[in-house]
């Protein structure tokens, strides 16, 4: 793999190998995303391969404006329709219906596809580059952590991907937020760095998906964006270090300096408390505690406002490793 900064040239040879059905990683403002020609199903197949992702879980295509969707959805609806207006580029996933020209591995069967205009300069010159819809989940192996830096991909994927562009840090550090418009109802799959109010205030209350055994968007799957060390979720300042124990604490703001003492490494996210900028730093925070030989990472449970229910939801399902 080669990891290469994001220019006009690196820009040009990743649209290169998009179009001859290979893989490339690329920044966008919520995670890295792992890319390949939505229109092509062997490049597809590919992703499920490379991050080990089962063929259940459908990938989220990427296109430049909302003119490029016509090749892989039906967009008539009228929420839809009006959120794009609002917010697109932008944090936020769509689920409408497929057409037949999209290939069955993208959505894994399902008559819906998820859809977004990513904001992010190096996506919307990748896209514009390639001339095709890009399908990029996150480019993490399944289940594990999502990269929000270009070394996080390099590390996690190994040789698996021809290229990754780096484009520094994602600016806002957690995943799109998804809406499901395809049916009456309009239904919130997953709470994201589009704060969920700011879509109600549109379109009126979102129905929260009732949590079965057979989840409809597996990112739904309780147990997500884990890190190997066992993580636990905690009220700020109500939990103990066992003797012996080498742990981390993710703190939401400064933490009390006596239980800070005790861990061996503290990450704090947000020191002025700003939920968002708490976002931005969860991930990379995660992926340094994982990689700091700890028995157990203590993680503060941070206020629900704003960008807190993304972040609160990124614990849960961390934590959740451990119980599934
Ligand atoms: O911010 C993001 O959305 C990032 C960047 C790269 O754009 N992508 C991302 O992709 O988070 P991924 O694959 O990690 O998460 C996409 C989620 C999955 O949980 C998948 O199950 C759900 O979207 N999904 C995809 N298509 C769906 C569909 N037709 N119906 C319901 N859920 C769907
Ligand atoms: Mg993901």
């Amino acid at each position: 793999m080669a990891v290469v900064p994001a220019s006009v040239d690196s820009i040009r040879r990743a649209a290169e190998i998009l179009r001859r059905g290979g893989l490339v990683a690329f920044p966008t403002e919520t995670v890295y995303g792992l890319g390949a020609d939505a229109l092509a199903p062997a490049a597809c197949a590919r992703i499920f391969e490379v991050k080990r992702r089962p063929r259940f879980d459908p990938l989220i295509v990427h296109v430049g404006d909302v003119a490029a969707l016509d090749a892989v959805c039906d967009f008539r609806d009228a929420r839809a329709q009006r959120l794009a207006a609002a917010f697109w580029p932008g944090p936020l996933t769509l689920v409408v219906p497929k057409t037949a020209a999209l290939h069955d591995i993208v959505t894994s069967g399902l008559p819906t596809v998820a859809v977004r205009v990513p904001e992010h300069p190096v996506a919307r010159a990748l896209l514009a580059e390639s001339r095709t819809p890009i399908a990029a989940p996150s480019a993490n192996p399944f289940g594990y952590i999502s990269p929000t830096l270009a070394i996080h991909v390099e590390r996690q994927l190994g040789s698996a991907v021809e290229l990754v562009l780096d484009g520094g840090a994602c600016t806002l550090g957690v995943e799109s937020t998804i809406v499901d418009v395809s049916g009456e109802h309009a239904t919130l799959l997953r709470p994201g760095a589009l704060a969920t109010e700011r879509i109600e205030a549109l379109i009126g209350e979102l129905r929260r998906p009732e949590h079965s055994a057979t989840p409809r968007a597996p990112g739904q799957l309780p147990s997500h964006y884990a890190p190997r060390t066992p993580l636990f979720v905690v009220e700020p300042g109500g939990f103990d270090v066992r003797a012996g124990e080498r742990a981390g604490l993710l703190a939401f703001a400064e933490p009390d300096g006596a239980l800070a003492a005790r861990c061996a490494v503290v990450e704090v996210l947000s020191r002025a408390r700003d939920p968002n900028e708490a976002a931005v730093n969860l991930f990379a925070a995660l992926h340094r505690l994982d990689g700091a030989l700890l028995d157990v990472i203590y993680a503060e449970r941070v206020p629900s406002a704003g960008l807190g229910a993304a972040i609160h939801d990124r614990l849960e399902r961390a934590a959740a490793a451990r119980k599934s």
